[in-house]
């Protein structure tokens, strides 16, 4: 996948788009490599990369940062670079501004939490030819009003207003919603209703498609072992075991050898 057109054609053909994060230049090459669809260089990167508790500490010049590393190294992959905390809640003028940084680091388009409140702002950045992602349920941003990580949308009420929320962000023009945390049922019914593909993260199958954060696919950290992440490679042990093996070859003189030194 390579452009924002693709997204509405893999849900017109019934087929499932698969999209991870990336924060760096060398995991995007990875990345680039594989099938996996469409590259996000999410907020979670403050979590990640940088060690904090929640998103919140996440800024515009840290994801400007983050996304041009990854837009160096990502193909003809299609990226997509998170709006950080507040940065769309600051007025119009703000917004675009911030925009427009993350669009030069080399962002196709950007993705936004939420939509009450910033309807103007959405419609704004759409009308400048902008792609908008949106992103609702457990939108990591608002975790201090939600009181923690928890499962949005389980009351009749509260998944109401989500499905409320999600044709919302179809009517101001994004082309794809990322759904996180809900309920599969709910999931599965918003999905149904909308004509744009939604990406699911903790939201059952029933989405167009899905969204991991690459160290949780690869299990770099099991310390962040939530309910929805399934693990393709035991990567903590594999990394661990390099470096041990490293330690003992300098330990025991075997590294380096003649042919890894030169004459
Ligand atoms: O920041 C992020 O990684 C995200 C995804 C988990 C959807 O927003």
């Amino acid at each position: 996948m390579s452009t924002v057109l693709d997204f509405a054609r893999l849900k017109q053909e019934g087929r499932r788009i698969s999209i991870v994060t990336a924060y760096d230049a060398w995991s995007a090459r990875l990345v680039a490599r594989s099938r996996v669809d469409a590259i996000l260089v999410g907020d979670s990167a403050a979590m990640v990369m940088h060690g904090h508790k929640t998103t919140v500490a996440a800024t515009l010049q840290m994801m400007a940062l983050h996304t041009s590393a990854v837009a160096s190294a990502c193909g003809d992959k299609f990226l997509i670079a998170d709006m950080p905390f507040l940065s769309f809640r600051k007025g119009t003028a703000a917004a675009m501004e911030a925009v427009g940084t993350l669009m030069r680091s080399g962002a196709h388009a950007i993705k936004l939490e939420g939509v009450e409140g910033h309807e103007a702002v959405i419609q704004r950045i759409v009308g400048s030819g902008v792609p908008v992602m949106g992103h609702l349920g457990l939108t990591p941003q608002s975790v201090n009003q939600f009181g923690g990580f928890k499962v949005q949308g389980k009351g009749c009420a509260q998944a109401e207003r989500i499905l409320r929320q999600a044709h919302a962000l179809e009517e101001l023009g994004c082309f794809s919603i990322v759904l996180e945390c809900i309920p599969a049922a709910l999931a599965t019914r918003i999905t149904s209703e909308l004509r744009i593909p939604t990406i699911g993260i903790g939201a059952g199958a029933g989405t167009d498609g899905q969204v991991l954060v690459l160290q949780d696919l690869w299990g770099v950290d099991p310390a962040r072992a939530p309910r929805f992440v399934r693990r393709y490679l035991d990567g903590e042990g594999l990394l661990t075991t390099a470096l041990d093996q490293y330690d003992a070859d300098v330990k025991n003189a075997d590294f380096p050898r003649s042919e890894e030194s030169y004459s």
